[in-house]
């Protein structure tokens, strides 16, 4: 069954995954907040990326760096120069169009590192047939490029040449900056790796789809340092890494998946390849895999004066390491996660939704029922075994609201895997099935008996 994205939405805020950003005001357009659900959901994906890239492997340590840094950083970087989509504005209404997305939509091959005269030229050829999404007109302004940093009020305004502290536009410049203490107080052997999940904002032009283009969202980033010019093998080897943890660890179906290389690289990265992944709203990528090579040390080097060069402990040799980065938007990553699980089918004869999570991703692992809600002895014992799982540290949820089958479907759109029922049975009522409940898978239906006493080991 395929869902529209308006499924998926629409399941989101039913169920409290997400809410459109400032809602109560009329909302903040690009921005979205993860509710209850929602943030039990990403932790899951962030805990399982974090134990792929630093936990499992023998050379990778985290990093969190602060989010404001020194408005040098994104002058060196290249982003307050080369960081920016090429706009075009209504002239009867102002209102602002991504010109490379509008050509793209026309299939015109477009994107937003084409250069100023490309894609004027590309526009001026296809003016007649795009239209302003606000006024319906079709009166532009030429194509300019429009810097997508998002500037903080922190700095130095004082001079004609005001000098801002902006919000990171990617979030492993943090990494880039702390590449020398890292050296210098891990004394780590290249190669090696540094991993940080990190905010990044950027001033979107048109954000859309949801999750999918924000003004605010994480990255969860790796950063390989790598001897000059040995890039080849372990780039292969990387990607194949991030492909293998979308399916063996997220669940994703490989099918939904596929690579697209990069024509027109973007200023510091000499290949690039996304991961795509099959939205309602077509392929799109969720992660992108950048050979950077000495780009970012060289270029901080000469902003800083600091020496950024590596020194091989055993031949003293100096240099400037390469990097090879992934970089995993969250959000996309958390929607693509939410699409591939959403399922419609008919379980005793009723039609429902549910959402296939895997158990370490779903928001809880089991829900725990009493049958009946007027039964404080039921109650008592459904109390004692939700309580006795929590302290075992399995994610559980305690439900009495409504009937059984109500509550079915409300685990089953949230994803819980199980659910547990204590009924007259588990009190005793036939003596053999003392202390025992009935466990519920949420994919097929079915349920068994099981013993409380055996629950724990086989939720875990
Ligand atoms: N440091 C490299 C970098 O920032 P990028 O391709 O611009 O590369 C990496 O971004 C990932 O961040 C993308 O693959 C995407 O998943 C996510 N991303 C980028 N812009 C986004 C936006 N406006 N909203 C949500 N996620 C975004």
């Amino acid at each position: 069954m395929k869902a529209s994205l308006e499924d998926i939405v629409s399941l989101a805020k039913r169920r409290g995954f997400i809410f459109q950003g400032s809602e109560i005001y009329g909302g903040l357009a690009g921005t979205y907040d993860f509710g209850p659900m929602g943030v039990e959901l990403l932790n899951n994906i962030k805990r399982a990326w974090w134990k792929a890239n630093v936990y499992d492997k023998e050379n990778y340590y985290g990093l969190d760096s602060a989010m404001f840094k020194h408005p040098r950083t994104w002058e060196a970087s290249g982003h307050t120069k080369g960081f920016s989509d090429p706009l075009a504005e209504c002239k009867e209404c102002n209102t602002r169009i991504r010109v490379d997305k509008e050509l793209s939509a026309l299939d015109v091959v477009a994107d937003e590192k084409m250069t100023l005269t490309e894609i004027n030229s590309l526009f001026d050829s296809n003016r007649d047939k795009i239209v302003c999404p606000k006024c319906g007109k079709k009166n532009f302004t030429e194509v300019r490029a429009f810097n997508l940093l998002v500037k903080s009020n922190l700095g130095d305004f004082t001079s004609d040449g005001s000098d801002p502290v902006y919000l990171p536009g990617e979030a492993c410049q943090g990494i880039y900056l702390n590449f020398k203490n890292v050296v210098d107080a891990m004394h780590p052997k290249i190669p090696f790796g540094v991993a940080q999940i990190g905010k990044a904002f950027r001033n979107e032009i048109s954000p859309r789809n949801f999750l999918f283009r924000t003004r605010e969202f994480e990255q969860a980033d790796t950063q390989m340092f790598i001897r000059p010019n040995e890039n080849k093998i372990p780039y292969e080897a990387i990607k194949q890494d991030r492909w293998n943890w979308y399916v063996s660890v997220l669940g994703i179906a490989e099918e939904k998946l596929r690579w697209k290389q990069h024509d027109n690289l973007v200023f510091y990265a000499k290949d690039a390849w996304d991961i795509e992944y099959e939205f309602p709203t077509g392929f799109d990528e969720i992660e992108g895999i950048h050979d950077r090579t000495d780009y970012d040390l060289t270029q901080h080097q000469e902003f800083s004066g600091v020496d950024l060069r590596y020194i091989d402990p055993e031949t003293t040799e100096k240099y400037i390491p390469w990097i090879l980065e992934t970089s995993m938007g969250v959000g996309r990553v958390f929607l693509a996660v939410m699409c591939d699980a959403y399922r419609e089918d008919q379980l005793g004869g009723e039609s429902r939704t549910y959402l296939a999570l895997a158990p370490h991703l779903a928001p809880y692992r089991v829900a725990v029922f009493p049958l009946l809600k007027n039964k404080p002895e039921l109650v008592a014992k459904a109390r004692e075994v939700y309580l006795a799982l929590k302290k075992q540290g399995i994610a559980a949820t305690f439900d009495d609201n409504g009937n059984i089958g109500k509550r079915y479907r409300r685990q089953d759109e949230i994803g819980t895997p199980s659910c547990v029922t204590i009924d007259f049975d588990t009190l005793g009522e036939t003596e053999a099935l003392k202390d025992t409940v009935t466990l519920r898978d949420r994919d097929s239906g079915s349920q068994e008996r099981v013993s409380i006493a055996e629950l724990a080991s086989r939720l875990s």
